[in-house]
């Protein structure tokens, strides 16, 4: 089969169950996914309306298994949420371990006391990340609402504990003007995380040791290049990447933020761009009046490994291949903290 067979099968069987079925897509994939979609969006988005679409059965996630695993929590009993790739994972999201989490709280309470601390969780994260969070009265958040949540966990306890991006984690840190010394970085290789008791009880912000490598190929080098080259040009980059990256660049935000900063831009602009290289690429499409530039190439595989064929298999095998599933404790816990996200945004 080629490859516009495969997306006329993909466009008939989308006819047939009709509103029995949604396929959400998260930015970042590829242009064919994008197009057969039903909703497209960043992190946020796709859990809200996950949580909101009540009429469809079926969800199919074209994007990362975090994120179809808080579809799963967030949607109804009698909806089943399936992934094309069960392999597609996020690496960033496994750096942090339940085992090295739950040391860790535990090293951190036994030095501050467990009430002065909140944990905020980046959407970033697996499911039983989540339920530790939901278990101790935190949050997640997204790339879109992180400095929300991080003023809500500062209007209850006197420090964040934030899993698993420091750099998103330290971006909005210092956005809502917490000092550098403050925020002090989480080792879980290391006795106490690589500080001491002192560091400890004088931070505001604990920050898990964990990066997207897709995030953090962008450097400061690449920044002055272009702005050398494109004087006139604004750089926009997402707040994954490294907080010297974030401050050279003329705006920060998550996906959805990117795809609407270049939208509002006047034509002819030129927009240079941090992120996804397929979310770049399309934007470049779908905004011929303006040019836009990635500041490099960085492309994320494991959002790569959705494709026209293997979701045509999940259509095929609809409600019953590649679906999402977790223990009933984990899902009521992580629940709870993504409630508290869906509250916050
Ligand atoms: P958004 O929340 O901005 O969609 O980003 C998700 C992500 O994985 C970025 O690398
Ligand atoms: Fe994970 Fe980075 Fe890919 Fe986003 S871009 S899914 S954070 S590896």
């Amino acid at each position: 089969m080629d490859d516009q067979d495969i997306i006329e099968q993909i466009a008939t069987i989308k006819e047939d169950l009709g509103e029995q079925l949604i396929i959400l897509t998260h930015h970042y994939q590829r242009k064919e996914i994008v197009d057969v979609g039903h909703y497209r969006g960043d992190s946020l988005g796709l859990s809200q309306k996950a949580a909101v679409d009540k009429d469809a059965r079926f969800i199919v996630f074209c994007g990362v298994h975090f994120m179809a695993e808080s579809a799963e929590i967030l949607s109804q009993p009698y909806q089943t949420v399936q992934i094309p790739d069960l392999k597609a994972g996020c690496p960033m999201a496994d750096m942090a371990d339940i085992n090295n989490v739950n040391k860790a709280w535990e090293e951190v309470a036994s030095i501050t006391g467990e009430g002065s601390v909140m944990p905020i969780v980046y959407m970033n994260s697996d499911a039983d990340i989540k339920a530790f969070c939901g278990r101790h009265g935190g949050a997640v958040c997204t790339s879109s609402n992180t400095p929300v949540a991080f003023n809500w966990g500062f209007s209850q306890r006197e420090k964040i504990f934030f899993f698993p991006d420091q750099h998103l984690g330290r971006n909005t840190g210092h956005q809502i003007g917490i000092e550098a010394e403050k925020m002090i970085l989480w080792d879980p290789k290391k006795p106490l995380g690589g500080n001491t008791r002192e560091s400890i009880n004088k931070a505001k912000v604990i920050l898990w040791d964990g990066y997207c490598h897709v995030h953090t190929r962008f450097r400061v080098e690449h920044v002055l290049e272009m702005r050398k080259e494109y004087p006139e040009a604004k750089i926009v980059v997402h707040p994954e990447c490294t907080q010297e990256v974030v401050e050279l660049a003329d705006a920060a935000g998550s996906t959805s933020f990117i795809v609407k900063y270049v939208e509002n831009a006047p034509p002819d602009t030129t927009i240079i761009i941090g992120t996804e290289i397929n979310l770049i690429n399309r934007l470049a499409l779908e905004n011929p009046d303006k040019t836009v530039l990635d500041l490099q190439y960085s492309l994320c595989p494991n959002m790569f490994k959705i494709n026209p064929k293997n979701l045509l298999w999940a259509l095929e095998n609809i409600g019953q291949a590649n679906v999402i599933t977790m223990p009933e404790d984990i899902k009521t816990d992580a629940r709870m903290a993504l409630d508290r996200m869906l509250a916050l945004a």
